[in-house]
Formats: C-alpha cells, sequence, structure tokens
C-alpha cells in the first residue's frame, strides 16, 4: 500500500491540510481550481535521487536530469538547481524558462525528436552540457552548429533498445515501432555512431535511451541498460577506446492509488547498479557514468489539485442502473490523463468530515465533451453536495504541463506551500490572457 499524498500532506477530521494551511484557506485564498505543490516534500525527492544515484553508482554517478516535460516553471528550476541536479529540456520552450531561472546551461541536455536548427544553434551557442541526438539529420545540424560556434560539442545518441515496458502504448517509448531514436536491432544505431565518427566537431559521450514512462519495476531498466552495455562493447571492439557514459532516461513510477507500489530512488537505482555492474562485467567493460531523467517520480506525488463541486447529477442508465456524477470546476484542460491513457485516480473530500457511506461516483469536469473524465469509477462520500472541495492527489507530472485551453478555460495557478505559507509560483491565466492572442 503506497500513498498518493505529498509528505506534509495532513488529515484532521476529514480536512485536509498542506504544510498546516486548510483545504478551504487554500481554497478561499487561491480560488479553484488549483494545483498545490509541496515545495518541501518536491526538494527531498530531488535532493533523494541525486543522493541515491550516489549511493548506488559511487565513482561512476553521473547526473541526475529532472525531465522538465513533467512540470517546470522558472521557480521550480530555480528549486532544481538549488537541488544541485541536472535538467532536461526538449523544445526552445523548456530551453527558455530554464534560462529565465538562471539554470546553467552545463548542467542542462537537450532532448527531441524534431528540434529545430534555431534550438539546436541556441543550445550550442549557451554551452548546453550535452544534446542527445535523435536522427542522421541531426546530427548533420548539430555538427553544422558546433563548427559554426567553433566548439566540440557533448553529444549522445538516443537508441531504442527494443524493450515493451509494461505501460500505456502513448508513453511507451523504446519497442521496435516508435519515432524516437536509432533502433539497435535494425543496424540504425551502429549507423549512427558511424555518421558521428565522421564528424570531428562532435564528441561522442555515449548512448541513451528512455524505455517509457510510470514503469513499476526495475527489470526493464535493467534490460535495456544491458543491451546498451552490449553495444559500447561492441564499440570498444571495433574502434579500441571505450564510450565513458551512458543516460538511462526516465520512467520512474509514482502512486495514484493506494494500490500502486513504486520504487523508492534507492530500490530502483540499486537494481540498476547490480544490473550495470553484471553486464559490464561480461562484457569486460569499465562502468560508464551513469545518468538518469526521473520526471514523474520528483515532481508527481508532490502536487494536488484542488476542486470545487459544481453539481451532482443521478443519471438512468440503459441498464436500468444508475450513475452518479459529480461535476467540478476543471476536468481535461487541467488534466487530460484519465482520457488520453485511461489513467486512475483518488479523490477526497477536502473541506470537512463526509459521510461515510459511500456510492460509486464519475467525477467529470466542466468541458463540453463525455471524454471529460476526471475519475471513471470512484467511492465517495454520499453527501457530497455542491460547494464542497474534492482535492485529487500525485497530480504534479503531466497535469499543469500538459493543460489546454479547451472551451476557453484559462489554466489553473501553481500555487506553493511550506512551512505555513502559500505563495503562487505560476499565476492562473486570465481571460484577457486568452484574449490577448486575438488580432
Ligand atoms: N527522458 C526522456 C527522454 C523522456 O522522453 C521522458 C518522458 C522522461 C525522461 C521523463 O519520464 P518520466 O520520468 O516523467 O516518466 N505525458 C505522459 C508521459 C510522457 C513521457 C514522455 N517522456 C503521461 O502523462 O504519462
Amino acid at each position: 500500500m503506497a500513498n498518493p499524498w505529498s509528505s506534509e500532506i495532513k488529515f484532521n477530521r476529514g480536512e485536509l491540510s498542506l504544510g498546516g494551511m486548510s483545504a478551504v484557506v487554500l481554497g478561499n485564498e487561491f480560488g479553484t481550481p488549483s494545483f498545490f505543490i509541496d515545495e518541501d516534500d518536491f526538494r527531498a525527492r530531488a535532493t533523494s535521487w541525486g543522493y541515491s544515484l550516489r549511493d548506488a553508482f559511487g565513482e561512476n554517478a553521473g547526473t541526475v536530469y529532472y525531465a522538465a516535460k513533467a512540470f517546470i516553471c522558472v521557480e521550480v528550476a530555480r528549486w532544481i538547481d538549488q537541488c544541485g541536479i541536472g535538467l532536461d529540456v526538449c523544445t526552445g520552450g523548456e530551453l527558455a524558462v530554464a534560462l529565465a531561472a538562471g539554470f546553467p546551461p552545463a548542467r542542462m541536455e537537450l532532448h527531441g525528436n524534431n528540434k529545430s536548427v534555431a534550438e539546436i544553434n541556441q543550445a550550442v551557442e549557451i554551452g548546453i552540457g550535452k544534446i542527445v541526438i535523435d536522427s542522421l539529420f541531426e546530427i548533420e545540424r548539430v555538427a553544422e552548429a558546433a563548427r559554426a560556434h567553433g566548439i566540440r560539442q557533448k553529444v549522445m545518441l538516443r537508441l531504442t533498445p527494443g524493450i515493451e515496458a509494461h505501460t500505456h502504448e502513448s508513453i511507451s517509448t523504446a519497442h521496435e515501432d516508435v519515432k524516437f531514436g536509432f533502433s539497435i536491432a535494425s543496424g540504425a544505431a551502429w549507423q549512427a555512431v558511424s555518421a558521428v565518427r565522421h564528424h570531428p566537431d562532435l564528441d561522442l559521450i555515449g548512448f541513451h535511451s528512455h524505455i517509457g514512462s510510470q514503469i513499476l519495476d526495475s527489470e526493464p531498466f535493467g534490460e535495456a541498460a544491458d543491451r546498451l552495455i552490449t553495444l559500447l562493447a561492441k564499440y570498444r571492439d571495433e574502434f579500441g577506446v571505450e564510450l565513458p557514459e551512458l543516460d538511462l532516461g526516465g520512467g520512474y513510477g509514482i502512486s495514484y492509488l493506494e494500490s500502486d507500489d513504486p520504487m523508492s530512488p534507492n530500490e530502483a537505482l540499486f537494481a540498476l547498479s547490480a544490473a550495470v555492474t553484471a553486464a559490464c562485467q561480461r562484457n569486460n567493460l569499465t562502468i560508464p557514468k551513469i545518468s538518469i531523467e526521473p520526471g514523474r517520480a520528483i515532481v508527481g506525488p508532490t502536487m494536488f489539485t484542488l476542486y470545487e463541486v459544481g453539481t451532482v447529477k443521478e443519471v438512468v442508465l440503459e441498464d436500468g442502473g444508475t450513475r452518479h456524477y459529480i461535476s467540478v470546476d476543471g476536468g481535461m484542460s487541467d488534466n487530460i490523463r484519465t482520457s488520453l491513457y485511461g489513467a486512475e485516480y483518488t479523490a477526497v473530500v477536502a473541506n470537512r468530515e463526509a459521510s461515510p457511506s459511500l456510492r460509486q461516483s464519475r467525477v467529470v469536469g466542466k468541458h463540453c465533451e463525455t471524454g471529460d473524465i476526471v475519475i471513471r469509477d470512484i467511492e465517495l462520500p454520499v453527501d457530497i453536495v455542491p460547494g464542497d472541495l474534492l482535492a485529487v492527489p500525485a497530480t504534479g507530472a503531466y497535469g499543469r504541463s500538459m493543460a489546454s485551453n479547451y472551451n476557453h478555460v484559462p489554466r489553473p495557478p501553481v500555487v506553493a506551500v511550506s512551512n505555513g505559507k502559500a505563495r503562487v509560483i505560476l499565476r492562473r491565466e486570465t481571460l484577457s490572457d486568452l484574449l490577448s492572442l486575438d488580432v
């Protein structure tokens, strides 16, 4: 049984509080829907991935790159910097946020399967730590940018090791039929190695793989590492030198429901270290520096969404049964994961002690679409009424970052709470923000 709530969440007679501030106070001050982020928990998670990498890999620990796509804003980029870990950006937009926060470029890496020439040029120009190359075209583009800037750019090749991680199809990335990287099995990876070696402006430091997301066991990570290390050995056999690094991506799962059982950073990384060590011994290879890119596992559990209930409705179904619909003041514009991936969440009444009798309910949003579902099936108290606050945990990753303006609904703010103080770190969008795009 795992707890989907962040560490500073408490419940007192049905009322939820974060860092000593009650849901009612937070809702009144910041409105709903809002994302509340547990700042201390975020910093603790970011730091503990860094410590665990060092504990598990010792002198072979590379960098923990926080995957900005899970959630980024200027203040969170500052926290990441203060925690001493790195940052993975995959667009010029994410890079702009990092630069606005003063994040050191040397501790950043650039990803993406279709980086624009402008994005590549900017990354090279600011001295980004490394660029993870995804196609043969990109090899030429990065080489060109490096030549133009008179530098030798550190690069990795993103490889698809052919692992089927057991997760939703849209977030599984390393089987063969995907747009990402170079397949090892087809020979594309080896072709890319030769292409990079033709370029004196590119410094190939190693291989990268990211096998998917919300993965709850260590085995697929170990298998991916094994396949990349086999290729490192082939490189050594062919060229007589060893590449110094591997980046094994993100994908570490979290608990959305109490029944989810995620790995702790230590569990995940000691298991990975055992797999890496065994594969290196088998191939008689020096253990490379190992980097990872957790996004969800750092930010996911640290936020909850607070909604206000607007209506409740009993709907008679074709088979004569009924379904209890509870509508909240957000929905698919702040959490697309339920409709996109069939993701499951839990929720609690956050403003009062609700009835202990429960009934099967469906929590839906305010958008003009039947698929606008926050939680498809959940047992919730029978006495929920308009005006109640519903809190949904574990919405930190890919919630606000995938938010949309569907139906011209302004995107919710992110409010940081620590030690009895709450402050907006990303403000709520306003109707004038939305109207400002019309010309
Ligand atoms: N590194 C690379 C190269 C990635 O593509 C990703 C995620 C990560 C790291 C971070 O993965 P994480 O540790 O957060 O699982 N929108 C989906 C997830 C898409 C993940 C895309 N890549 C969702 O809401 O589940």
